[in-house]
């Protein structure tokens, strides 16, 4: 690890406690990151000295709220590269922006009959509100299986079998969060292009971790969370291409959204205000803004090989040194997720005992029950990794994890 990367430590002042008696390791990233100092600083700055309500005030305080808002949305167009601020829709995270997506579009375009594509390993936030919107239009499900075997691969050589016509739409996810596996998210908006599918990417695991430009992606929809980007929770985004949210019907109704409102009925106002009903989350999107000044000045190509460097080092070593050890997902070209199952030892147990070594993992189903059925498992330990992580670090997991596995053996 460069000296740079470790120096950048001193943002995040949460890292520097100790948890337990012994310094923090945080390797729950893809839970949630952890926000550097200029992160909060924007925070508290806002309702320090901004703090007011957006778009229909004139007062100074106003306009500058508003200003400032309005300047998140152009900075995660900018981030996003999408065409314009008009494409970026703020929600409360990747789940809200797929419900939106779910039923704006999906009730508007979907009947019985229609198929709508995801994969085998969607997180339940890709899941759930594609299955709702099956139950309400008479639409069906299919899947795109992952290969047999601890790789996690997508099997592609099935998509041909599975994107057919009847596809109107293909949900995924960009990174998995189990698994690891960054999935080939271009070439698959382009087969459901193809067939003339739309095609919504689940960023939440990619967005702060690989360089990202939708129009690159060539994908319809794209959803993000902030909060694990290194902002604020409850603040996300939906990128989607202006056709398509200018064609939508809004998602919730209220102020905001409208251009004029009788007794009876009433317009509304174009997107992405349309979709934004009531106070939005004003504090924490100018603060996610920040965040992503944070993300591109370290820059996102470095980002992702810092990640990947250390995820396949993390990998290596659990396998050679922790025996026994099952591990998830591809042992290169991955993200920052290593997923493992410790024989013998259940997932909570193995979390429970690296806490009191000061070292924060994450087990359980990771709101991926099917995907845990098909490996056979019914829970897993996890690592995420993000750029403050170091390989030092690495020697404390895996220390962890053989005096765990000492003390079950007995
Ligand atoms: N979706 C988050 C995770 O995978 C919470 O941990």
């Amino acid at each position: 690890m460069s000296p740079a990367w470790q120096n950048l430590r001193a943002d995040f002042p949460i890292l520097d406690q100790q948890v337990n008696g012994q310094p923090l390791v945080y390797l729950d990233n893809a839970a949630t990151a952890q926000k550097p100092q200029c992160v909060i600083d924007a925070l508290t700055q806002f309702y320090r000295r901004d703090n007011a309500n957006v778009h229909r005030g004139i007062h100074a305080l106003s306009m500058r709220a508003t200003f400032a808002y309005e300047a998140a949305r152009e900075r995660a167009a900018r981030f996003f590269n999408a065409a314009e601020p008009g494409e970026i829709v703020f929600t409360s995270g990747t789940t809200d922006s797929i419900n939106l997506v779910a039923s704006a579009w999906g009730d508007a375009n979907l009947r019985a009959g229609d198929v709508i594509l995801l994969t085998e390993m969607e997180h339940h936030s890709n899941l759930v509100p594609w299955q709702l919107l099956a139950r309400r239009t008479g639409a069906q499900l299919r899947y795109l299986p992952v290969v047999a075997g601890d790789s996690g691969l997508l099997d592609l050589a099935q998509l041909d079998r599975v994107l057919k016509p009847d596809v109107k739409l293909f949900a995924f996810t960009h990174v998995s969060n189990t698994l690891g596996v960054i999935n080939p998210a271009a070439d698959l908006c382009a087969a459901a292009r193809k067939v003339g599918a739309v095609s919504v990417v689940d960023a939440a695991q990619s967005a702060g971790h690989l360089p990202l430009d939708v129009r690159a992606l060539g994908c319809d929809f794209l959803a993000a969370s902030a909060h694990k980007m290194c902002g604020p929770t409850g603040i996300g985004v939906l990128y989607g291409r202006r056709e398509l949210l200018a064609a939508m019907p809004p998602y919730r109704g209220g102020g905001s959204m409208i251009s004029n409102v009788e007794y009876f009925e009433s317009q509304w106002a174009p997107a992405p205000q349309k979709f934004e009903a009531g106070t939005p989350n004003i504090a924490d999107a100018i603060a996610f803004g920040r965040a992503l000044d944070y993300l591109d000045d370290l820059g996102r190509e470095a980002i992702a090989r810092h990640d990947e460097q250390l995820a396949t080092l993390a990998y290596a070593r659990l396998q050679a040194e922790v025996p026994g050890i099952r591990l998830l997902g591809p042992a290169r070209h991955r993200s920052g997720v290593v997923s493992f199952d410790l024989k013998g030892v259940h997932a909570h147990d193995v979390v429970t005992m690296a806490d009191q070594e000061g070292v924060a993992l994450r087990g359980g189903h990771h709101c991926n029950q099917p995907l845990m059925r098909k490996l056979g498992l019914s829970s897993t330990s996890r690592a995420s990794f993000y750029f403050y992580n170091t390989e030092a670090e690495i020697d404390r997991l895996v220390a962890t994890l053989q005096k765990i596995q000492r003390f079950f053996a007995g």
